[in-house]
């Protein structure tokens, strides 16, 4: 891989020069009140921008957050994450109110050496995300004249062909930074000849979301364990009856062919909890897969589903995990989720947590997050990664 990475930006010196940091600072915010629920994606570019403060760059960075529609909108601003990202640097981050405006070119013009700015979500316009070529490109063109070098720690937009992850990398120097490198060098472990028994977790709501890296990985894995939402849809396939639980029933199909396809790879639930309704408080019960009253639905795994899961697990030597068990954020229905994540951290393997959503989980959950081999800041990114796509990010570093 002909990647450049930081070291070699930080040998030619930054001192002075501005450098534009792609990250993704993408985190939960609280519906009511807007505060940051996990800033562990915050954390995670702190080695990148703290070697550049230390070096003496003017440090400019910009990012997304959830998805706006390419106009500016105050519930998806990044004034929030300026504030967290200066108590965590230790220093206070200039924040400019609009991407590349009259605020970014002053904010960034008057940025001393050593100094951080974050540029206003990248989404308040319609070039970050176009697909017309000449609309990211004119984007891309001013963003690029914030910076006199490009550093890409955006982990978990790398598969996503944007202005500021795709586009700009064309038009300046390009590293990849701290973040990224890591994330790479670990998910190339899992894409390579992984220590075996290589078992994977797979969770979350939806089939479709999931199907491309069940394609990609059944044939490498040595098992597949099935929970969240998305197992219904397997149990209908083996022909039960699932309530009203999630269900994709243009996905039954599909799923019949890859449970025959599997090679007995595929572990399903046994058990699963219950519930009158989709609500923390709704009355709930543990029963067998084959006995899902039609008139509940299904929001977690059961316990001798979690115990043959865990014995599973730990046989294994390396561990992909992405997407919950069950609505973890219910208490309720946590016990699946939080039972998986804890038989991953016994297992004597290098293991893998994927997705903001599996990673906010384990924090969630107060589990230590010391005890995972690494926890992966992408969510789709690392699923693309491990599908083996060219990720459009990755694909602008390499020249
Ligand atoms: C994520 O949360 O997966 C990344 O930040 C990418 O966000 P996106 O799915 O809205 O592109
Ligand atoms: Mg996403």
């Amino acid at each position: 891989m002909s990647i450049r990475t930081l070291d070699d930006l930080l040998a030619e010196g930054v001192s002075g020069r501005r450098v534009l940091v792609r990250a993704d600072l993408n985190v939960p915010l609280d519906k009511q009140t807007g505060a940051i629920t996990d800033d562990g994606r915050i954390r995670a570019v702190l080695p990148t921008l703290g070697a550049l403060v230390e070096a003496g760059a003017k440090v400019v960075v910009c990012s997304h957050l959830g998805r706006p529609k390419g106009a500016p909108d105050p519930q998806f601003s990044l004034g929030p994450v300026a504030g967290r990202l200066g108590e965590l640097l230790g220093a206070p981050v200039h924040f400019a109110t609009d991407t590349v405006g009259d605020s970014a070119r002053s904010t960034v013009a008057d940025l001393a050496d050593g100094q951080v700015a974050l540029l206003e979500n990248l989404r308040f316009n319609a070039g970050e995300t176009s697909k017309d070529e000449a609309e990211r490109g004119a984007f891309a063109d001013q963003l690029a004249a914030f910076g006199d070098a490009y550093v890409d720690d955006a982990f978990g937009a790398v598969h996503r062909k944007h202005a500021s992850v795709f586009d700009v990398p064309a038009r300046l120097p390009h590293v990849a930074g701290r973040l990224v490198l890591r994330e790479v060098e670990v998910l190339s472990k899992l894409t390579g000849d992984p220590e075996r028994p290589y078992v994977v977790v797979l969770g979350g709501s939806k089939v479709s979301d999931k199907l491309a890296v069940i394609e990609a990985l059944l044939p490498t894995v040595d098992r597949l364990l099935i929970g969240g939402g998305m197992c219904f849809t397997f149990l209908k396939a083996q022909g039960l009856e699932v309530g009203t639980s999630l269900l994709e029933k243009d996905m039954v199909e599909t799923c019949r062919n890859l449970l025959e396809r599997s090679g007995g790879k595929i572990m399903l639930p046994v058990d699963v909890v219950v519930a009158d309704a989709f609500a923390p408080d709704a009355a709930h019960d543990t029963v067998r897969v084959d006995g899902i009253p039609s008139h509940r639905l299904g929001l977690d795994v059961g316990p001798e589903t979690v115990a043959g899961f865990s014995a599973a697990l730990s046989q294994a030597k390396t561990i992909f995990w992405n997407g919950p068990m069950g609505v973890f954020e219910m208490p309720a229905f946590a016990a699946g989720t939080r039972g998986i994540a804890e038989a991953i951290t016994k297992a004597d393997a290098f293991s893998v947590v994927g997705g903001g959503d599996s990673a906010a989980a384990v924090r969630a959950l107060g589990l230590d997050e010391s005890s995972f081999g690494h926890i992966s800041t992408g969510g789709g990114a690392s699923l693309e990664y491990l599908e083996g796509k060219t990720l459009p990010g990755i694909a602008a570093l390499e020249n």
